[in-house]
């Protein structure tokens, strides 16, 4: 692999949506360094990238307490850093809502952290795994990224703030950024241990075993859900455009459906065995959820390509 390919720092790599940007920017030819303190991530999930060959160094990092000392030896070595894919969170909005200090020291202040090194370092972009909890609760779809943010959890805050962090430092330190708002995302690798986890990894991990669905309320909340390997695509073309936009970009379907249809599809793929019960519906839950994606089109030139019952069957697999 030849020296010049770009060297990309994935902060979260060894996570969900991380391992599988991973795996693109390997595709790609890029060389990649993963920064992750392993809370939640693995390395199995890296497994595939270990396999193929190229330049993939892993170093285990609290990104919240910084990146310059993790990152020096690695650029001693292979040159300066020229992209950040900063991915790294605690994830869990209810755990956000438990601990909401904590919340903001990884959530926002590992946001600080990849844009100090970004402006002491001359990156020359960073791309951000935001959140669609930004918007907080909205009544007009699809959701657009023009809507006013206000979002409803100290995640959502402390995503939100990040946003606005890159913005700041975008125009008063020139770090190019781009803020990427991820809708439902679902796929292999996804932990259906987590009880934070999402719906399609808890219904396909039930439905495979034979178990009952739960369904909170009648089902009929909707969602925008998002193959990881679309996002993956996203999140790497946001991160090697040279594009100066400070734009936030959503990266959803634009087509939402309801969690009793998704039960049921989950259920049809894996044999029918599974019968869905009904549960008091969940205080707070969004009743609604769906992405417009022209934005991220007209920027990026992405669209999710994966429809949801291919993705289904290869989160399955
Ligand atoms: N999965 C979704 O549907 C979804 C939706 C919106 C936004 N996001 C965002 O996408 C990103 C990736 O989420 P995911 O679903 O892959 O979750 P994940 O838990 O699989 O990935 C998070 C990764 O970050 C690592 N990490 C956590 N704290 C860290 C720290 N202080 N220092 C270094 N590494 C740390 C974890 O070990 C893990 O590898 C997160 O920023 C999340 O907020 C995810």
């Amino acid at each position: 692999m030849s020296e010049r390919a770009p060297l990309v720092v994935v902060t979260g790599g060894a996570g969900f949506i991380g391992s599988h940007t991973v795996d693109r920017l390997l595709e790609q030819g890029a060389r990649v360094v993963v920064l992750d303190n392993f809370s939640t991530g693995k390395r199995a999930n890296l497994a595939a990238a270990i396999g193929r060959g190229g330049v993939l160094e892993i170093v285990t990092c609290d990104v919240s307490t910084g990146i310059f000392a993790a990152l020096a030896p690695i650029t001693a070595q292979h040159g300066p850093v020229d992209r950040i894919i900063h991915l790294a969170a605690q994830v869990s909005v209810i755990a956000s809502i438990a601990s909401p200090v904590v919340d903001g020291q990884i959530n926002y202040g590992s946001t600080l952290h990849v844009l100090e090194y970004a402006r002491a370092m001359g990156v020359k972009k960073v791309a951000f795994a935001s959140s669609a909890a930004v918007y907080g609760d909205v009544s007009t779809f699809p959701v657009t990224e023009d809507l006013h943010c206000q979002p409803v959890s100290p995640y959502g805050i402390h995503k939100y703030a990040s946003e606005l962090a890159l913005d700041y430092y975008a125009a008063v330190h020139g770090v190019a950024a781009t803020p990427l708002r991820f809708f439902n995302v679902y796929g292999p690798r996804q932990d259906p241990s987590s009880p934070y986890s999402g719906v399609i990894s808890i219904f396909a991990d039930r439905a495979r075993a034979g178990r009952d669905l739960l369904v909170f309320g009648d089902g009929g909340q909707t969602r925008d859900f998002v193959y990881v390997g679309d996002v993956a695509r996203a999140v790497v073309a946001a991160a090697m455009s040279d594009s100066t936009s400070r734009v936030a970009l959503n990266v959803g379907t634009g087509r939402e459906i309801t969690v009793l249809e998704l039960a049921r599809i989950v259920v049809e793929l894996c044999g029918g065995r599974s019968a869905i019960q009904h549960a008091a519906p969940r205080a707070g839950e969004i009743v609604r959820s769906v992405a417009a994606v022209e934005r991220a089109h007209t920027a990026l030139g992405f669209r999710a390509e994966v429809a949801l019952v291919d993705g289904l069957r290869a989160t399955l697999a």
